[in-house]
């Protein structure tokens, strides 16, 4: 696969093996060694990298971004914030001025999260640097540093990266070259086409799990297809009651799309991964992986969403719930895959709560979503969802139906709390015992009560 790109502001073409990592091309060919490698798993932002395309910069982490990802887009490195005259970066000047690095190993990650929160104006800092970790300078100077370049001007050079994408690279489809090249289709048609044809190939969608089959499993892939330039697997329409996403759709989009509806489900999308993991996940890698602690999946059961599939022509959907059969099986036939979810628009009772040992930056130890209606003091209706508590994200069906025509009072409370218990039998692994799972998991339903009561605490707020 031959690929063409702005490095730099260079527009470089270069040979595209399907899954070598930006990292290793930029470390190893051209000697960029101020991206650093440290997890190698998307975990510590040292490889952080700002990649502009049509709809602006993002910052993504190198280690787990593959080169054919990057056609036709601008990648900016922390060798490459500088002006061409030397004039450091503002950030640049204001880690110096702040004192904000010691060893320096994760400072180039932390510049350029900065230098990409910076050209977007977003003055964020802590949601912005959680995926970017320093185990000696700590925090403080960091955060001065991003606040003292604020409202500085976007250097010129950076400045340009957007406008010049279109006259220094192609906007064709890159070229295949070498045995079994990586497959870039442009529409969803394309994609269904060849993955009919193709049913054992590996779909790539964000690559923040499947980047971890290749530098952690050492997986050999072939034969790839890459989903991020179909533009109509992307994006979010809406209607009067529902809101239909693309599963190429980042997390980052859907962030956005979920915050005026569903802020308790935002407020947990916001603690997903870190900003460079939102940027490259998508909704439809999250939901496919099948994976029982996955954030996304608890919450569009508890909502009601339908998942949309596709095969070649044909095209099917279920409630997501039937989506997920057992753990690492799911109603998903060879050559079929996601094509989109639909989310019911009004769930004005909907809460999620994720639970990790970490605020940020961390896979749930368990997450319990709640969307009980309740009318004239009786539950009328009750979807409730937890992830991390069996193989797959499952529905409560026995605390639902404990729940269901009765009182909406503590009493009935305790009765669904007792039901978890035959609804789950968690498992004790390294996130959590099976004991903790279901006494947190009985918590949340009682944290639920108390919050529709007006008795919401934030995790972050201790209060006596
Ligand atoms: C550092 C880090 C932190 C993370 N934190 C979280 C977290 O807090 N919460 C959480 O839920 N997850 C987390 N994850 C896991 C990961 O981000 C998600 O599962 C992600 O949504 C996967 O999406 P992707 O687009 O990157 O999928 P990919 O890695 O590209 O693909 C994942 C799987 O889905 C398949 N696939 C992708 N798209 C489709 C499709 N449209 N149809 C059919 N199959 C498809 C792929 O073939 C593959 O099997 C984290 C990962 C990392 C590396
Ligand atoms: S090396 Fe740690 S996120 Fe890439
Ligand atoms: S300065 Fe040493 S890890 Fe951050």
């Amino acid at each position: 696969m031959n690929i063409t790109f702005l490095l730099n502001g260079e527009t470089v073409q270069t040979e595209a093996p399907a899954t070598r990592t930006l990292l290793d091309w930029l470390r190893d060919t051209r000697g960029l060694t101020g991206t650093k490698e440290g997890c190698n798993e998307g975990d510590c932002g040292a490889c952080t990298v700002m990649v502009t395309d049509e709809t602006g910069p993002r910052a993504l982490n190198a280690c787990i971004l593959f080169l054919p990802q990057l056609h036709g887009k601008s990648v900016r490195t922390v060798e490459g914030l500088a002006a061409p005259d030397g004039t450091l970066h503002p950030v640049q000047q204001a880690m110096i001025d702040q004192h904000g690095s010691q060893c320096g190993f994760c400072t180039p990650g932390f510049v350029v999260s900065m230098a990409t929160a910076h050209a977007t104006g977003r003055t964020d800092h802590d949601d912005v640097l959680a995926g970017n970790l320093c185990r000696c300078t700590g925090y403080a100077p960091i955060i001065r540093a991003a606040r003292a370049a604020e409202g500085t001007p976007v250097p010129a050079h950076l400045a340009a990266d957007h406008s010049h994408l279109a006259e220094n690279t192609p906007g064709e489809s890159p070229q295949a070259t070498g045995a079994e090249p990586p497959f870039l289709p442009e529409t969803t048609d394309a994609l269904a086409e060849w993955y009919a044809a193709n049913p054992d190939a590996t779909l790539i969608a964000g690559a923040t799990d499947v980047g971890l089959w290749v530098t952690k499993g050492l997986r050999d892939l072939a034969p790839v297809a890459f989903l991020n330039r179909c533009a109509d697997l992307k994006g979010i329409s809406e209607t009067d009651d529902a809101l239909r996403i693309g599963a190429a759709t980042s997390m980052t989009d859907v962030l956005a799309a979920l915050r005026p509806l569903y802020p308790s489900y935002a407020e947990m999308v916001r603690r997903y991964g870190s900003e460079q993991v939102r940027n490259a996940a998508t909704i439809g890698g999250n939901i496919a992986n099948g994976s029982p602690i996955g954030d996304n999946p608890p919450a569009l059961i508890a909502l009601g969403a339908t998942l949309h599939l596709r095969h070649g022509q044909t095209r099917r959907e279920m409630p997501i719930e039937d989506f997920f059969l057992d753990y690492g099986k799911q109603d998903r036939q060879p050559g079929e895959f996601v094509e989109a979810v639909t989310i019911p628009k009004a769930a004005p009772a909907l809460r999620c709560y994720k639970i990790s040992k970490r605020f940020d930056q961390d896979i749930s130890a368990l997450c319990g979503c709640f969307n009980v209606t309740v009318a004239v003091g009786v539950v009328t209706g009750a979807r409730i969802a937890f992830g991390g508590m069996a193989g797959i994200p499952k529905r409560a069906g026995a605390a639902e139906t404990a729940l269901t025509g009765a009182a909406w009072q503590p009493e009935t409370i305790e009765a669904a709390t007792a039901a978890l218990a035959e609804d789950f039998q968690p498992l004790t692994d390294m996130r959590a015992s099976a004991a903790y799972r279901l006494e947190a998991a009985q918590g949340l339903l009682r944290r639920y009560f108390d919050d529709l009561d007006g008795k919401g605490q934030h995790v972050l707020e201790v209060t006596p």
